[in-house]
């Protein structure tokens, strides 16, 4: 018997596959479905920023696939990768982070990543939003349940600092370095942000997520004033419109590559290569941190991720958060 209800993906792949025209008679019976469902399916991929060309006598040809293609993303992604396992594409949620939170809650696997088009009240660190406008940028969460304490839960997010720098550097042009703690910048101007939640007892890490937020094809020109002012984009930098799945695949693979040496050789190499696409270490900083502001130059960071600052008078301070500016050098 014929199903009544389709994946779209099975409709994109063969699509995809087969190239040309392919009659609505003859997708149907290759995926064992009734037409009306082919014809929903196409109608909903069609809505999804597919082009498909339909034509009475020969059928749907597939024209163009979004930037964001979630089909293809998993066909990108190696069968052995532990992230990407599963994956969950929302055309519009409150914030991928809430909803991987809630998944992980609920028991789903470790690397699952809840990818949106667009988030409602996307969230960034310390309390701020993050405009996600629809179409045009990652917003992806991934799941973790590392085998750790609490007390190292800052290597997850100096691990997903490299690999989204080290993601955008293979896939692009564009020379991204990482600003303490997590910002993902091009001179100093912010390209993407990482926020980490997790769920703990005392000793030990229940679950963790992992939100990335990059500004893949936003043109300076569509941000709101107040965010074009300290921002980029990946299409800002390059002129050039990118592919997100291309990027989306990235990340999750040097994600995966760099979870993976976390696992096995411990959280140093994770700090050492850090510390080799930071632009903050070596420079003159100003950190803000709600009323405190503490000025000084920043020599490096210890093992649990905290930011170590020489002040004036020759002390140390260690700083857990807060804001960095980094002062301009004269030239
Ligand atoms: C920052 O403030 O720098 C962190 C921004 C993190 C934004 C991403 S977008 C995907 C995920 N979902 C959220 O609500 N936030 C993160």
């Amino acid at each position: 018997m014929s199903r009544g209800k389709i994946d779209r993906d099975e409709i994109s792949v063969l699509l995809k596959e087969n190239g040309g025209f392919l009659s609505g008679t003859a997708i149907a019976s290759r995926l064992g479905v009734t037409r009306t469902a082919v014809w929903k399916a196409i109608r909903l991929l069609k809505k999804d920023g597919y082009v498909i060309e339909s034509s009475p006598a020969k059928g749907y040809r597939l024209r163009l696939s979004p930037d964001l293609c979630i089909p293809d993303l998993r066909k990108i992604l190696s069968p052995g990768s532990i992230m990407g396992r599963e994956i969950l594409f929302f055309e519009s949620v409150s914030s991928t982070n809430t909803v991987a939170m809630e998944m992980a809650a609920q028991g789903c696997a470790e690397g699952t990543i809840v990818i949106a088009e667009t988030q409602t009240t996307g969230k960034g660190r310390l309390g701020r939003s993050w405009i996600s406008p629809a179409g045009k940028n990652l917003y992806m969460s991934i799941v973790l349940r590392p085998a750790m304490s609490p007390r190292d839960a800052t290597a997850l997010t100096l691990l997903s600092a490299v690999a989204c720098a080290s993601a955008i550097r293979h896939s692009s042009s564009v020379a991204v370095t990482i600003k303490w703690p997590n910002d993902i910048i091009v001179g100093d101007r912010k390209l993407g942000g990482i926020l980490t939640e997790i769920k703990a007892d005392m000793d030990r890490i229940t679950h963790a997520v992992v939100g990335i937020g990059i500004n893949v094809n936003l043109a300076l020109a569509d941000m709101p004033d107040e965010i074009a002012v300290i921002a980029t984009s990946i299409i800002n930098q390059t002129g050039e419109p990118s592919s997100r799945t291309e990027l989306a695949g990235e990340v999750i693979r040097e994600f995966d590559k760099w979870y993976g040496l976390l696992k096995t050789k411990g959280k140093q190499v994770i700090i050492d290569e850090w510390l080799a696409m930071s632009s903050t270490i070596g420079k003159q900083v100003l950190v803000s941190a709600g009323k405190v502001h503490l000025k000084g130059s920043a020599e490096g960071i210890d093992d649990e991720g905290l930011l170590i600052l020489k002040l004036a008078d020759g002390t140390y301070r260690k700083v857990s958060a807060g804001d960095v500016t980094i002062a301009r050098t004269r030239e």
